[in-house]
């Protein structure tokens, strides 16, 4: 099947027909900024830009930088606050008059790491993580995914662990890759207590980075980068109109 996936970000909306069989790109990715404020309206434009760029005229799907649920936007870390409520499907499919799937980015991510990256194959309890704007995770049991956990708000030293160690932070913040590994490493030996995964996918803006961070993580758990870098989201998305459970 091809499916125009979106992957709308903190930072970038960014857009290309997949290939669902084979999880490649058919074209080149389209970029447009994320808007700022980010509101339903000013994003529900971008989408419909990305898909006038193609011009698209089939099924599109967006991987969305909240908690999403057949279709409703549920909270809003990154976006603006009156997205909660906001039913994200009709509105797109309004403004882009193509048929939506919108789910969590970070699960998008994850679809697309299980199925064609780096958790190909892999059973028990695998828990993925996105360092970019925010934090986002995707935890899947025997290749399952259970969607919508929001590990990044997890509290750390009294604050959001988003505040902490998303890759933003460490650019804002101008960390050495030894200080943020630290914090990373703190985030990710917290959610090793709580879930013990067998395997965690390191993704986002930072695993581009692996090599300079990864080696100095102290969790038991095997840690790996993604690699799908800044495809995943896109093809994950994509990759959702496959399962209707999850929207
Ligand atoms: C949001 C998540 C999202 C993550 C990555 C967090 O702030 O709460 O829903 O997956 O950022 O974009």
């Amino acid at each position: 099947m091809h499916v125009l996936g979106i992957d709308i970000g903190g930072t970038g909306i960014k857009g290309a027909p997949v290939d669902t069989d084979s999880g490649t790109l058919l074209d080149e990715r389209f970029r447009v900024l994320t808007p700022q404020p980010a509101t339903p309206e000013a994003i529900a434009d971008c989408v419909a830009e990305v898909v006038s760029h193609f011009n698209w005229a089939d099924r599109i799907a967006c991987g969305f930088p909240a908690v999403v649920k057949k279709g409703v936007v549920y909270t809003a870390a990154n976006i603006d606050h009156s997205w909660i409520g906001t039913d994200a499907k009709s509105l797109f499919e309004e403004k882009s008059r193509c048929k939506a799937v919108i789910i969590n980015d970070a699960d998008a991510a994850g679809l697309a790491e299980m199925q064609f990256g780096a958790g190909r194959g892999r059973d028990g309890l695998v828990l993925m993580t996105t360092f970019g704007t925010g934090i986002g995770t995707a935890l899947f049991y025997d290749g399952q995914l259970i969607p919508n956990t929001e590990l990044g708000h997890i509290e750390i030293r009294g604050k959001d662990a988003e505040r902490r160690a998303t890759d933003r932070v460490r650019i804002e913040k101008d960390l050495s890759w030894k200080q943020w590994a630290k914090r990373v490493d703190e985030y990710l030996d917290r959610l090793e207590k709580l879930l013990w995964p067998d395997l965690i996918i390191i993704g986002g803006g930072a695993s581009k980075h692996a090599a300079k961070f990864i080696p100095r993580l102290t969790v038991q758990a095997e840690v790996v980068p993604a690699q799908m870098l800044n495809e995943a989201g896109i093809v994950g998305a994509a990759l959702a109109v496959l399962s209707p459970k999850l929207h």
